[in-house]
């Protein structure tokens, strides 16, 4: 059963209590069998023959000190691996608690983002905020992070080559705070961190293990995505709930 106050936040993401309790039960069962009527044709990238031979950035090496959190942060300024660099207004290299239990892995920055050098902080990040209050997490006791650090300009996917210039300081960051649980938000973040190419609506409902760790790692649709298509709300809300159970060791 919800608290009222959970079903007060699940109004608050447009959820509403009759929606969940037919919807998790009933649609889990009926919709696996046909679990492909929820991959997305964005959720699937195939890339155009104009990406096939496009020619790779080229990416200045740098070395930096990734040992603590004021070196990372620094490094994170004073990089200049990629062109997405030189186009951002500013760095945006996360926010929240550095001992958290969760951490959040999202995409790149967006406009707002670029703006105020912190990440979710435009409409997607205030949907995001409403979801964690759904299941009483606050976004401040939580560690939230973008696969990329800087935009790209006009918000386009991220190159390859620039995800993995910027993969150091997000595995810096990863062991720093040592969380209990990622989740991973979008198709973009979901596909990088676990190398998997799979449609997104494959990879979530499951749990992973981030590659080269032991940390487990779960897919949710991105808020942006949300926005475009809140009939998903309710499968997102299926995604925090056993969110919360692995936070909760159960
Ligand atoms: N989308 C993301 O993936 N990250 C942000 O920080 C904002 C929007």
């Amino acid at each position: 059963m919800l608290t009222e106050r959970q079903q007060h936040c699940l109004h608050g993401i447009g959820i509403t209590a009759w929606q969940i309790r037919s919807s998790i039960s009933a649609r889990t069962e009926v919709d696996e069998p046909v679990a492909e009527q929820f991959i997305q044709p964005s959720d699937i990238e195939i890339p155009s023959a104009e990406e096939k031979t496009k020619p790779v950035e080229k990416i200045q090496s740098q070395v930096f000190d990734l040992t603590g959190w004021p070196q990372m942060l620094e490094a994170i300024e004073a990089c200049k691996m990629c062109e997405l660099a030189k186009s951002c207004t500013r760095k945006v290299p996360g926010k929240g608690q550095q001992q958290a239990d969760l951490m959040i892995i999202g995409e790149a920055p967006g406009h707002d983002e670029d703006l105020q050098g912190i990440p979710f902080v435009g409409r997607a990040g205030h949907l995001l905020d409403k979801v964690l209050n759904a299941i009483n997490l606050d976004s401040n006791n939580v560690y939230i992070t973008n696969i990329l650090k800087c935009r790209p300009p006009n918000n386009r996917d991220p190159h390859a080559d620039e995800v993995l210039a910027c993969s150091q300081f997000l595995q810096a960051q990863i062991k720093l705070i040592q969380p209990k649980v990622i989740l991973s938000v979008g198709r973009i973040s979901a596909q990088n961190l676990l190398k998997d190419h799979s449609p997104l609506g494959r990879l979530r409902d499951k749990e992973h293990v981030l590659p080269g760790t032991n940390l487990p790692l779960l897919v949710t649709y991105h808020p942006a995505y949300l926005l475009r298509n809140p009939a998903e709300k309710a499968k997102v809300w299926h995604d925090m709930k056993a969110l919360l159970r692995l936070l909760n060791n159960e």
